[in-house]
Formats: structure tokens, sequence, C-alpha cells
């Protein structure tokens, strides 16, 4: 079977998508060319759908730039909390660079309703046709930054599937993928794929 090509510079999303996809039978690759992960400009847009669909315009034509076989995986994702009317969202990546998870907790200080979601939109290109799959994961932004697994937001977010404190960080690869966004994303282009 040919590879699953992911275009992403992150460590932590590979592995959950080689954890999801492996024991289905695909081969999950980080999509390098020269031993680069090819560059990304993310678009502004006002949501996930659309940045996805940019990703995947771009890995197309990044593929059809070189004699790789296989096909494209793009994913992107956003935390949107409840008080604060979606954000970050699609700024996600920005504001966390930005203010960082101590900056998130301060603008939650105060707010009884920590209710908030992270989103996620994967697309496959297979050299004929895109497959667009999304996922939600229902949860609470914590008090405090807690655990050191995962990345990104993981260790103030805690899912309310997990019915225990725990946040994504202070929990294996293999618990997170039960049900994180990620996860509904995929299996959502693994029940198109069938
Ligand atoms: P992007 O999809 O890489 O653009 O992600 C946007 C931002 O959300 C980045 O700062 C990621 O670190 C963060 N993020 C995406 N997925 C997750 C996740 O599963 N857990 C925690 N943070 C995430």
């Amino acid at each position: 079977m040919e590879p699953l090509l992911f275009l992403t510079g992150n460590s932590g999303k590979l592995e959950e998508a080689r954890h999801f996809f492996g024991p289905l039978g695909y081969q999950v690759e980080q999509f390098v060319i020269d031993g680069e992960v090819p560059e990304v400009i993310e678009p502004q847009a006002d949501n996930l759908r659309n940045v996805t669909q940019s990703k995947i315009n771009q890995a197309a034509a990044y593929l059809s730039s070189c004699n790789r076989k296989g096909s494209v995986l793009v994913e992107d994702a956003g935390l949107f909390i409840d008080e604060l009317n979606g954000f970050p969202g699609v700024n996600s990546a920005l504001i966390l660079e930005q203010i960082g998870l101590s900056g998130i907790l301060n603008l939650m200080k105060g707010f009884n309703n920590r209710g908030a979601e992270f989103r996620a939109c994967a697309a496959i290109w297979d050299g004929n046709q895109v497959i667009f799959g999304e996922g939600v994961c229902r949860g609470e932004i914590t008090e405090e930054v807690r655990g050191d697994s995962g990345f990104g937001f993981d260790p103030i977010f805690s899912p309310e599937e997990e019915g225990t404190e725990r946040t994504f960080a202070q929990m294996s690869r293999a618990e997170k993928g039960e049900f994180s966004h990620r996860r509904n994303a995929l299996n959502s282009l693994k029940n198109q794929l069938e």
C-alpha cells in the first residue's frame, strides 16, 4: 500500500496519526522533500475547513513537484473557548506563541464556565479527489497547567469524556487518542476511505 504522507512539522500530530492509522494498515510518513518538511503558508481564514483546503492545495502542488508516490494528509486544529467567543480558534498557533498557556489561564480568571472544545479538520488528497474529516472534543480549561505529555494546549485542557480531572498532558498517547478531536477527524476520513 502507498504511504500516507502527512504534511506537518508537528511530531506530536505525526505520532497521533501513526497511532491511529497504523493498526488499520496505513503507513503514515512525514512528507519531506530533500529531508525537509516543505513550507506551508497558513492563510488568514475564519474557519478550519478553509485553512485545511489551503494546506491541501499546497500539499498537492508539492506532491506533483516531487516524484513521491502516495496520498497526502494535512490537518489543522484549534482550541475554541466558550466564554471567549471561540478565541483563540483559527489563530490558536499564533496566540499560543504570543501569550503562552499562562496567558490563556489569565484570560480565564474569574470565569466559572470553563467550557471549551478542540476542533480538527483533516484532509487527504489521493491524486484524484480530496476528502475532508472533522472532529471535536469537548472539555474544560483547567485552573492551572498540569502534565508534561502531548503538546500545545494539552496541559490546560481536560476532556469531558475522561470523567476525571486529568488533562491531555497527563495521559498517554493511546488514552488521548481514545477521544481526541484529531482521532474523530481521522476516523471520519477512515470511514470515507473504506
Ligand atoms: P495547528 O493545527 O498546527 O495550526 O495548531 C494550532 C495550535 O493548536 C498549535 O499551537 C497547536 O500546538 C495547538 N494544537 C493543535 N492540536 C492540539 C492538540 O491536540 N492538543 C493541544 N494543542 C493542540
